[in-house]
């Protein structure tokens, strides 16, 4: 049995960062701290961009062109005991899904508004028809991003069940595989990705993040 590196650096943090910060915007909203949940919103943006980004130009297992399969891929892959260097075939599809919900709900919240004081970012650039049917979607498409966690988790319990451990090769970044499978590199260094995001983060925050940055701390 020998380890292979299938995660890198970013894509590890950005699953974990992830799932802290989604944490923060629900309970910033529940404690009504607005600001909190827009400095929230803007580091979530940045880490998805980034993501992106290093969908293009990242890792083998990080490469979005990885998350495309055919229907048929995700039946073969529940007969298979092989191991997967990156995501399977239906992980690749809740990937997709997750992407396409938080971008949805990033995008809806920079058109909402809280109705008395504070305005997303993008609010004064469209009709107050596009600002109700933002605030509405914002609100449901969280629903539904709360259902598909929750089956995400699931699917990691039943795979656990199954004898295979993702969770740890998503914190270690490495996976046991058996000898007869292949062993090449497929990890790139995180630095550029870190690099891109923390640019991104900085004009985020020194733009539209500015106004509730300074409110936060007055
Ligand atoms: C993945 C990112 C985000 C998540 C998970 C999230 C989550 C939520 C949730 C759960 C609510 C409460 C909805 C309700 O009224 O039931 C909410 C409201 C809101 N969010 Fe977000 N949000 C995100 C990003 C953003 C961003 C980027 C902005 C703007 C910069 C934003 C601005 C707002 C505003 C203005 C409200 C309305 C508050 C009100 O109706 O009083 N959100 N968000
Ligand atoms: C807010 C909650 C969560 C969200 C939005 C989320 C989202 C994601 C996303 C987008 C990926 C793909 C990573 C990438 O390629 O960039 C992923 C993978 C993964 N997540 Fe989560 N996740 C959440 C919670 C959790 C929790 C609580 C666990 C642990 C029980 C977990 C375990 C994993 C594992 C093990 C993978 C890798 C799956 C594989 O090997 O294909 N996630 N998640």
């Amino acid at each position: 049995m020998a380890t292979l590196k299938i995660w890198d650096g970013f894509i590890r943090c950005f699953h974990w960062f992830l799932v802290v910060s989604i944490a923060v915007l629900y309970f910033s909203i529940e404690e009504g701290m607005i600001e909190l949940h827009f400095i929230a919103g803007f580091f979530t943006l940045a880490l998805i961009a980034t993501r992106l980004i290093w969908g293009i130009i990242g890792s083998k297992t990080a490469k979005l062109s990885a998350l495309i399969h055919s229907p048929r891929a995700v039946f073969n892959s529940f007969k298979s005991s092989k191991n997967t260097i990156g995501h399977s075939a239906p992980g690749s599809y809740m990937v997709l899904v997750f992407f396409a919900l938080i971008i949805t709900q990033l995008v809806t919240g920079l058109m909402s508004s809280d109705g008395i004081l504070t305005d997303g970012p993008l609010v004064e650039y469209v009709s107050s028809d596009t600002v109700d049917f933002a605030n509405w979607l914002h609100h449901l498409n969280f629903d539904i991003l709360l259902y598909a966690i929750g089956l995400h988790v699931l699917a990691i319990i039943f795979y656990r069940i199954k004898g295979k451990p993702l969770v740890k090769a998503m914190i270690t970044g490495s996976k046991n595989l058996k000898e007869d499978e292949p062993h090449t590199i497929v990890t790139k260094s995180p630095w550029l990705a870190w690099g891109i995001f923390f640019i991104l983060l900085f004009i985020l925050m020194m733009t539209w993040g500015k106004e509730p940055i300074n409110y936060l701390f007055s």
